[in-house]
């Protein structure tokens, strides 16, 4: 059976004494929930997200990482890093790592096997763009982005990956897929995957919707089938935000 998740994405947010206020008040806020809830501060501040919430159940997650072991790769964290200070998920392909740092999909395939060669979780994120949407082109370019980072994973391997469908017309904008398109991407996803793969592989991937999810429209864009969870930006910055779209799910 396939979790639930609220994932919040911190971007480059939070000083560390933001970060430990944050984590305090999260912990103590956190609701009773079946779903999985993880935070991702910025790398600086990782290593004493993971010690603040040692007795917590919320994990700390990486924004990114490099597909590299190790070496002369100046600016950069591998998977060693992050296992090495207990953190084992990792997003990536985020389309703000697409659109400023050039991540291709080849690239962003890199990385998935390299996080999975080394038994992370990775937190895949993909979606299209506007012009996509206007011209029609959403589910092609969502399908190609699925086929070129993951289809050649063996189907064992899905059970590392969690999916993240972020249309990027709506990050950071306050416009909101609707329930309904949400859904609509959710199920072609899943049958995307089904073709690929097979029914218990698409059965069982975790597909977090996120574009400005709020307290106010997280409970509708939860009540979806298809859709598991949500990968929270802005709103994850706010404690009681965050807890309220936790609450929802
Ligand atoms: P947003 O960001 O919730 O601020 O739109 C979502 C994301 O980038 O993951």
């Amino acid at each position: 059976m396939r979790s639930k998740i609220v994932a919040g994405n911190w971007k480059m947010n939070k000083n560390l004494e933001e970060t430990e206020a944050l984590l305090a008040e999260l912990s103590a806020k956190l609701p009773d929930t079946n779903a999985e809830v993880m935070v991702a501060p910025t790398y600086v501040n990782l290593n004493n997200a993971v010690r603040h919430l040692e007795s917590s159940k919320i994990e700390v997650i990486a924004q990114n990482m490099h597909f590299a072991e190790s070496g002369a790769y100046t600016g950069e964290i591998s998977a060693d890093m992050l296992l090495n200070i207990g953190i084992d998920t990792v997003i990536i392909g985020h389309s703000e790592r697409r659109a400023y740092f050039g991540e291709t999909d080849e690239i962003l395939a890199k990385k998935v096997s390299a996080a999975l060669k080394k038994g992370m979780r990775v937190m895949f994120c993909f979606g299209e763009e506007l012009e996509d949407r206007k011209s029609g082109n959403h589910f092609k370019v969502v399908e190609s982005q699925l086929k070129n980072a993951l289809f050649s994973l063996e189907a064992s391997e899905w059970s590392k990956i969690i999916l993240a469908y972020e249309p990027v017309w709506a990050i950071g904008t306050g416009e909101t897929a609707s329930p309904e398109q949400a859904q609509e991407m959710h199920a072609f996803i899943r049958k995307t995957i089904m073709e690929a793969y097979d029914t218990s592989v698409a059965t069982n991937i975790s597909i977090l919707y996120g574009g400005s999810v709020k307290p106010g429209n997280a409970e509708e864009i939860f009540s979806k089938p298809d859709v598991d969870g949500g990968l929270i930006g802005g709103a994850s910055l706010i404690a009681d935000d965050f807890i309220a779209i936790i609450k929802a799910i």
